[in-house]
Order: structure tokens, then C-alpha cells, then sequence
């Protein structure tokens, strides 16, 4: 491709605002490949004003739209996605179908049958379709992973320990993501996709998920609009985790119970240890991560960052750092502009984001069926019960009874 790849980002809410920004940090470096061409929002205001935002940045001319089935008649090259969960498919099908390279913020959807729809489309249109997840291209979750695989100082990963503990009585995130039909669930699949996909990156998929999940309290949530609704996510959720490499993971994740606000992160091997317990479950581990090696050697994860760098070939500098590029959101929005432009392979593209789909619902899968539940049985679409629940809406089928 020689001319500028044309970008539309669709959804300039919390998320669509953040990708904006990193397409910013793209632009210092590699302006000259590409443009954001369009942005789109329902609400016109918000589109209109992230539309100025551009503007300040850039010179070409950016269209505002309040319909996406405005960016699919040949303008566009890429939509970055950043809708409510439950739109996700919908979108981005409507324009792999239209010849639209797609990235979708994660969880790529709410259950694995639109997901499939996702991945087949794409293959059939032969057009990207990756998935935006900052975590796992940041520095410390690539140094973990690094640390375990390629310097020996942890050992063999036996246990990980993933706890968040909170008391949040009144959920300051309202809307959409409230709603079991329009966000497909709560922690697992929304932050939790998060903390999933860089447990797979690090020490290799889940096999299996036990787990429990409840609603402890009915806590009303307040809309724009003037509904209450009742809390649909579950605030209790509890598992048990076996990776296909035999690590043994705990998962914890509370925010009902008062007197409590506990987070704690670690993942332990047979000669050391990752410790992070000042930072944010999801996005764990933070650089003030602990690392516990033999000989009683303690350093940051941060500290490590520098021999991670020196380990590197220039190219696998250039594909974990796309120009020089070091924020998540940056580097996912720089991997999906070489995809387009060069036919370079993204990092999570449909199968890998199906997995991490697959491993949130079997959180739910297992909770409903009240066993052990497969990530394969979930991925191959053997197992769908809570899936089903999705689509059929609210409190159906209510985590409590199991
Ligand atoms: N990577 C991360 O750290 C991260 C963080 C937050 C959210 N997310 C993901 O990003 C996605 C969006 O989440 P958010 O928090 O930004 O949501 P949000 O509600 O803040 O923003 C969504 C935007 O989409 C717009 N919208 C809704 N329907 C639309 C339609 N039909 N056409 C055009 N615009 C429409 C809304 O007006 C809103 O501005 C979700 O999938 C979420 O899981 C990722």
C-alpha cells in the first residue's frame, strides 16, 4: 500500500478516547503512514468534540458520523472499535464484510458463536481482525514473561495467585457494562480478559476453570436516563485455575464484602517468585512488582526491564516496540497500521482472542454448571449454557442458585 492507511475510530468513549490519544503517540513517529480519516459516536456531540481533538494534531481532514454504515463505502481502510461489548460483532462483521481491516477493543465478543462469525468473516474477507488488549505489550508483562522463559531465575510456574478484594458498594461504572445482554458478564470477561490473556501469555493457555459466582447484593445502578436497574455482574467470583502447563492458579475477586480492600498478585515457581501487592489485579504485574530470586536477590520488575531490552535481536525490538513505541495502547494501534499497510502478522489476532474469550466464559460456564468446566468444551461450542443466558437477558439465570 503506498498511500496513507485511512483510520476510522468508531466509539469515542472512555476507551475510543484513550486509542484516540494513542493514535497521537503514532502519529509523532509515523505520521506519514497513515491518518485518522473519520471518527464516529452515536452521541454527535462526543463525535464532534473528539473530532476537534484531532484536529489539533493533525492536518487532514477527519469526518465525524454518527453511523458506522457510514465508514463502510470505500473511504476507510481500518475501524479501531471501541463500542460496548455487545456491538462488537455486529460492527466489525459489517465492515471485514465490506473489505474493512477491523481491531476490536477486547473481550472480542460475549459469547464464542459471534466471535467464530468474527473469525470466519475475516478469513472469507481476507482483511484483518485483531484485538486490542494493551497489557500484555507493555514492558513489565513482556519482562515477566521473559523472566520465566528465558532466564531461569523463577523455575517451573507452580502457583499463581490472583486476589482482589473489595468492598465497592456503589459501582461508579454505570451503563451498558451493568447489563448482563449488552457487556456478556463482569469481571471475567471485561477487566478480567485483561488478566487472562497475559496469564496465557506468560506461562501458556488454561485448560480448565472450577468456579463460583454470585450476586451477594442487589445494588441498584443509576442511568443517565433516569433507570435504575439492578446490578446484573456478579460480585462474588471464585476459581480455580489448571494451565495446560500444570501451573495451578486461585482467583479471587470480591467487592461486597465490607471490610475489605486487599489486592495481591503473585506468580511462584519452583526457584522464585513475582510479587505485586500495591497494584491493580487486572493488570498485573505492575513494574513495582517484586521479583524473588535464589540467593535471596530482590528487584523490581522494573529493574529487569533493561536486561529484557538487551536480550533483543533489532527485529524483535521492532515487533514487541514498533517505532520505538512503548504504551499498550500505542503499540496495538502501530501492530494493527503495519498489519494493514505491510500485511504483518498482529500479535492477537481471532484465535488467540477466541481462546481468552473461551477462558472468560468458562469462569461462568463452570458457575453455572456448578463443575469443572474445559476452556476446549467452551471454544468448541459444546458447553454454551451461560452463553445462552446472554441473549436471553437479566436474571434468568441468576449466579445465586448454584
Ligand atoms: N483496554 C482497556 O483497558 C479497556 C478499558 C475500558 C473499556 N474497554 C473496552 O472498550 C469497549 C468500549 O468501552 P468504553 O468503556 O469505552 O465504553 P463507553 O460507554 O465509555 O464508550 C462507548 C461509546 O460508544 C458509543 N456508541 C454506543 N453505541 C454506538 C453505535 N451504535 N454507534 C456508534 N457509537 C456508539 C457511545 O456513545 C459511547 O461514547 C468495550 O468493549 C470495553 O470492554 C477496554
Amino acid at each position: 500500500m503506498s498511500s496513507r492507511v485511512r483510520i476510522a475510530v468508531v466509539g469515542c468513549g472512555l476507551i475510543g478516547a484513550e486509542h484516540l490519544r494513542a493514535w497521537r503517540a503514532v502519529a509523532r513517529v509515523a505520521g506519514k503512514h497513515f491518518e485518522i480519516a473519520a471518527v464516529c459516536d452515536s452521541n454527535g456531540a462526543l463525535a464532534e468534540s473528539s473530532a476537534l481533538e484531532v484536529r489539533r494534531w493533525q492536518t487532514t481532514p477527519v469526518t465525524v458520523h454518527t453511523s458506522y454504515e457510514d465508514l463502510l463505502d470505500g473511504s476507510i481502510d481500518g475501524v479501531d472499535i471501541c463500542l460496548p461489548t455487545y456491538l462488537h460483532e455486529q460492527v466489525a462483521c459489517s465492515a471485514l464484510d465490506a473489505g474493512v481491516h477491523a481491531m476490536v477493543e477486547k473481550p472480542l465478543a460475549m459469547t464464542i458463536q459471534a466471535g467464530r462469525r468474527m473469525r470466519d468473516t475475516a478469513v472469507r474477507a481476507n482483511r484483518v481482525l485483531s484485538m486490542a488488549e494493551d497489557h500484555r505489550r507493555t514492558a513489565a508483562i513482556r519482562t515477566t514473561r521473559w523472566l520465566v522463559h528465558e532466564t531461569g531465575l523463577i523455575g517451573t510456574p507452580e502457583l499463581i495467585q490472583a486476589q482482589r478484594v473489595r468492598y465497592e458498594p456503589n459501582p461508579t461504572r454505570t451503563g451498558w457494562r451493568t447489563q448482563r445482554a449488552l457487556g456478556g458478564g463482569g469481571w471475567a470477561i471485561d477487566n478480567g480478559a485483561h488478566l487472562i490473556d497475559s496469564l496465557a501469555y506468560i506461562v501458556g493457555p488454561l485448560s480448565s476453570v472450577t468456579a463460583v459466582a454470585k450476586r451477594l447484593h442487589n445494588t441498584p445502578v443509576f442511568h443517565a436516563n433516569g433507570d435504575t436497574r439492578i446490578d446484573e455482574r456478579e460480585d462474588f467470583l471464585s476459581a480455580l485455575m489448571t494451565f495446560e502447563s500444570g501451573t495451578t492458579g486461585i482467583f479471587s475477586c470480591v467487592s461486597s464484602l465490607p471490610h475489605a480492600d486487599d489486592f495481591s498478585f503473585a506468580l511462584r515457581g519452583t526457584t522464585g517468585a513475582i510479587v505485586d501487592d500495591g497494584g491493580q489485579l487486572f493488570h498485573a504485574p505492575l513494574p513495582e512488582a517484586r521479583v524473588h530470586a535464589r540467593g535471596g536477590n530482590r528487584r523490581s520488575l522494573r529493574d529487569f526491564h533493561k536486561d529484557f531490552l538487551a536480550s533483543l535481536s533489532p527485529r524483535e525490538h521492532e515487533k514487541y516496540f514498533p517505532f520505538g513505541l512503548t504504551h499498550g495502547f500505542a503499540i496495538e494501534c502501530a501492530e494493527f497500521l503495519l498489519a494493514i499497510r505491510d500485511g504483518a502478522q498482529v500479535e492477537i489476532g481471532a484465535d488467540t482472542a477466541l481462546n481468552t474469550l473461551a477462558t472468560s466464559l468458562a469462569f461462568y460456564e463452570s458457575a453455572i454448571a456448578g463443575r469443572t468446566v474445559s476452556v476446549t468444551e467452551v471454544l468448541n461450542g459444546s458447553l454454551s449454557e451461560y452463553q445462552k443466558t446472554i441473549k436471553v437477558g437479566p436474571l434468568e439465570s441468576d449466579f445465586k442458585r448454584v
